[in-house]
């Protein structure tokens, strides 16, 4: 059952593969571009997905930043499935942790402090209380390590609806479901991230519709 507008029933198959057939559109070169610009390439031997449904972004993640664990944390069984199919048949991690975690409600089970890179993906507009959440995914971060949350941000409205005609919603779901996807602006992820303790808080916005946001745990 969908809980809002901005969240889908996730364990529906049909939009499970959906999710795992967008994503080079959904993570395309502008996305990696800033994703570089606001990360670098050093290496981030732990990775975490929060809400990482397919896991196809943590194999990329995961070979562009020389990890050697990769965490894929949702709460949807469906996801998860393919999260460790996927894992398994594109990256030869020596650990794949696979946790299935209701994170409105749940906690994460992995060692504090041992989080290089953390990253939620189209994610963050669907958590029920998004200050929880950071602050949940805060503790989880190593000294030095970083949060990379990606994300419709709310500002041009005509250009989501476009958007999600083209994608094939229709004009009248895309404008119900506005206010609930573009749900946050930049700043307000920004302020999201520093007050659950992230400082050098950045945002890259990406075609007036999507940003990418680092916060560094110091
Ligand atoms: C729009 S999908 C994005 C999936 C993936 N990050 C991507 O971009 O391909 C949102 C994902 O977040 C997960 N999710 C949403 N709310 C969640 C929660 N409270 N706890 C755990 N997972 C959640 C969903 O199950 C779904 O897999």
């Amino acid at each position: 059952m969908a809980h809002h507008l901005g969240k889908a029933d996730w364990t529906d198959n049909e939009r499970v593969q959906r999710m795992a057939r967008t994503y080079s559109m959904r993570y395309d070169e502008n996305f990696w571009n800033a994703f570089r610009s606001l990360t670098g390439i050093e290496p981030r031997p732990v990775v975490a997905d929060f809400g990482c449904g397919p896991g196809l972004l943590l194999v990329d993640v995961a070979k562009r930043l020389k990890a050697h664990t990769a965490i894929a944390i949702d709460e949807s069984e469906q996801m998860l499935s393919l999260a460790e199919t996927n894992l398994r048949e594109k990256t030869n991690l020596d650990s794949i942790i696979i946790q299935q975690v209701n994170l409105d409600t749940g906690k994460v089970q992995v060692a504090s402090i041992s989080i290089d890179l953390a990253f939620s993906g189209f994610m963050l507009h669907e958590v029920a209380n998004p200050r929880d959440f950071v602050s949940d995914v805060f503790r989880l971060i190593k000294l030095g390590g970083i949060y990379v949350v990606y994300d419709y941000v709310s500002g041009n409205e005509e250009r989501f609806v476009q958007k999600m005609i083209e994608q094939g919603m229709s004009e009248d779901g895309a404008r119900k479901r506005y206010p609930h996807m573009c749900k946050h602006s930049a700043d307000d992820i920004v302020s999201i991230l520093e007050s659950s303790g992230f400082v050098d808080c950045h945002a890259l916005i990406l075609d007036d519709i999507r940003a990418v946001v680092v916060g560094l745990k110091r």
